[in-house]
C-alpha cells in the first residue's frame, strides 16, 4: 500500500499497513485533525523482532493509502515508548500549543530503563506537537500519572462532556491485576483517579490496550451505550492475544457493565464464548479507536498478529500488518445489543477484475472457479442458504496442497476457519489453528464478506455481527477459490468477487 521498495515483496500486504521495514506491533495515537489521518505505531526502527519501543508513523487522506513519516517518538536510554493515544488539544488547555494552532498531544506510557531513576515502573507521559504531527516534543513535566506500578501502561485519552462535566478522561490498565483504571484531568498534565474496572469476563492473560467510547444504538442518538474495550493477552478467545469488550454505562466517573458474565479473576472458561469478542481469529489484537474521526464515526485498528507467534512469521525486512480500518457500531441482533464491524473497503471504487455468478444450487462436491475469480488480494461476498447440506463454503489461497477452509456447518450452527493446511504453518508450534464460531442463520441464510491479502483473511460473517481475522502464509501461486458442500440441497444465493485494487 504506502511500500516502495521491493523488500521482503513475498507476503508483503497490498491492503493493510506493514512498516516498510522492521518489527510493528500495536496501533497508537490513532488521531484525525486537519483533514489528516494519523497512525501511531509500536515500532523497533533498527530490528524485525520486538524491542527499542519507539512510535513509528504513518498518515492518510483515506484511511486506506498510508503515507510512511520518520519515527514521532524514539526510545532513547532512559525509556521506551510503550503504547498510548493521541489527542487533537483544541482548546489548547495543556498550553503546547496556541489557541490559533492547538496542539496533537501523545499521551504514551514510557517504559523506564535500568538508566532511569525511575527503572521498572512503568506510568504515563505526554509528547506534543505543533507542526501537524511532523515533530514531538516530550513534556518536560514527565511522568504525569504515576503510581509506582510496574503494569501501568496503555493509555487511551477522551474528552468527555456530560452530566458530570467536562474533562479528559485516560483509561489504562493495571495490566496483571486484569484492571482498567480511570483518571481524569482539565490539562492533560495533572490527572485525578476516578474508578477502577474489572477483573471481569476474560482474565486468562494481561489486561492491555483499553478503549471506552459511547455510540448509539440502532443509530438513535437518544439511546447510548458505552463500550469498554479490553485486549488481553494470552486468554483470547482463539487462544494467545485477543480482544473482549463490555457494555454499559459511565456516568463521567466509572464504568458499570451491563454484560459481565464472571466476575474477579476465577475464570470460567466454560464461559468464553459467552464474553463480548472483536474478533474470533488469532491475529486481532490491542485494537483501539481514532480520536476525533469526522462525523462521530468509531473507527478501529488493530495488530494482525498474535503474541504467540509474533515474532516468528515468515516474513523478512518487515514484520507484521495492521488490520484493516473497522467501521464499529452497536446494533440490537437476536434481540441482544452488539458491536457490529465493517471494515473501510479497499475496493470501493472498484477492483482489477469482477466476477458474478447469480443464485444457483451448490450440489454436493467441489466447484473451483474460473482464473478471473482467483488472486490473493480478493473481495469476495457470498452468500450461502445451507439448506439440507450439512456443511457448505469456501477453499481460499488453494494450491495443490494449500488451502484456507472457511466453513459453515449448519448441523452446529459453527462458522469455522481452519489454517492447518494454509501454507507455512511449521514456523511456531502454535500456528497451525481452526477458529471457531456460532453464527446464527438469518432466514436461512449466511452472508459473508472476506478480504484476502497476501498473508491475511479477514471474515466479517452476517453483515459484521462476526469477525475472525487469520494470517496465512500460503505461496503466491496458491491463488485458486474454490465453493464445496458435503450434501445436495444447499443454494448459493450470490456471489461477488473483485480482485487486485
Ligand atoms: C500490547 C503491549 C502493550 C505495550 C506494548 C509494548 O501488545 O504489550 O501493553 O504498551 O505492547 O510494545
Amino acid at each position: 500500500m504506502t511500500t516502495t521498495t521491493a523488500l521482503g515483496c513475498q507476503y508483503r500486504p497490498q491492503h493493510h499497513y506493514t512498516a516498510d521495514r522492521n518489527w510493528l506491533n500495536d496501533p497508537n495515537g490513532l488521531v484525525y485533525a486537519n483533514g489528516t489521518y494519523h497512525l501511531f505505531y509500536q515500532h523497533n526502527p533498527s530490528g524485525t523482532v520486538w524491542g527499542n519501543m519507539s512510535w513509528g508513523h504513518a498518515t492518510s487522506a483515506d484511511l486506506l493509502h498510508w503515507d510512511e513519516q520518520p519515527v514521532a517518538i524514539a526510545c532513547d536510554e532512559q525509556e521506551a515508548i510503550f503504547s498510548g493515544s493521541a489527542v487533537l488539544d483544541a482548546d489548547n488547555t495543556s498550553g503546547f500549543g496556541t489557541a490559533e494552532n492547538p496542539p496533537l498531544v501523545a499521551i504514551y506510557t514510557s517504559a523506564y530503563s535500568p538508566a532511569s531513576p525511575l527503572s521498572g515502573r512503568q506510568a504515563q507521559s505526554l509528547a506534543y506537537s505543533t507542526d501537524d504531527g511532523a515533530t514531538w516534543t516530550k513534556h518536560a513535566g514527565n511522568p504525569v500519572a504515576d503510581r509506582g506500578s510496574a503494569d501501568f501502561r496503555d493509555p487511551k485519552v477522551f474528552w468527555y462532556d456530560g452530566g458530570a462535566g467536562s474533562y479528559w478522561v485516560m483509561v489504562a490498565v493495571e495490566a496483571t491485576d486484569r484492571e482498567v483504571v480511570l483518571y481524569k484531568s482539565a490539562d492533560l498534565k495533572a490527572w485525578e483517579y476516578l474508578s477502577t474496572f474489572g477483573p471481569a469476563n476474560a482474565t486468562g492473560g494481561v489486561w492491555e490496550c483499553p478503549d471506552l467510547f459511547e455510540l448509539p444504538v440502532d443509530g438513535a442518538a437518544g439511546n447510548t451505550k458505552w463500550v469498554l474495550v479490553v485486549n488481553l493477552s494470552p486468554g483470547g478467545i482463539a487462544g494467545g492475544s485477543g480482544g473482549q469488550y463490555f457494555l454499559g454505562t459511565f456516568d463521567g466517573v466509572a464504568f458499570v457493565s451491563d454484560t459481565t458474565v464472571t466476575e474477579g479473576l476465577q475464570q470460567d472458561d466454560s464461559r468464553m464464548a459467552e464474553y463480548g469478542w472483536l474478533d474470533w481469529g488469532r491475529d486481532y489484537y490491542a485494537a483501539v479507536s481514532f480520536s476525533n474521526a469526522p462525523d462521530g464515526r468509531r473507527l478501529m485498528i488493530g495488530w494482525m498478529n498474535n503474541w504467540q507467534y509474533g515474532a516468528d512469521t515468515p516474513t523478512s525486512g518487515w514484520r507484521s500488518a495492521l488490520s484493516l480500518v473497522r467501521e464499529v457500531t452497536l446494533a440490537t441482533r437476536g434481540g441482544r445489543v452488539v458491536l457490529v464491524q465493517g471494515a473501510v473497503d479497499p475496493f470501493e471504487n472498484g477492483g482489477a477484475a469482477t466476477y458474478s455468478e447469480a443464485g444457483r444450487s451448490l450440489p454436493a462436491g467441489t466447484r473451483w472457479l474460473p482464473a478471473e475469480a482467483s488472486g490473493d488480494v480478493l473481495r469476495i461476498d457470498a452468500e450461502f442458504e445451507p439448506g439440507a447440506a450439512g456443511k457448505v463454503g469456501l477453499l481460499l489461497r488453494a494450491g495443490d496442497t494449500e488451502r484456507t477452509v472457511l466453513a459453515y456447518d449448519s448441523g452446529t450452527g459453527v462458522l469455522s476457519l481452519d489454517r492447518t493446511a494454509s501454507g507455512n504453518t511449521v514456523f511456531h508450534e502454535s500456528f497451525a489453528s481452526v477458529e471457531r464460531v456460532a453464527v446464527p442463520l438469518e432466514a436461512g441464510r449466511l452472508r459473508l464478506r472476506i478480504f484476502l491479502d497476501r498473508c491475511s483473511v479477514e471474515v466479517f460473517a452476517q453483515d459484521g455481527l462476526t469477525a475472525i481475522t487469520d494470517q496465512v502464509f500460503a505461496a503466491e501461486s496458491s491463488a485458486r477459490v474454490g465453493l464445496f458442500a458435503d450434501r445436495d440441497g444447499a443454494r448459493l444465493v450470490s456471489l461477488d468477487i473483485v480482485a487486485g485494487a
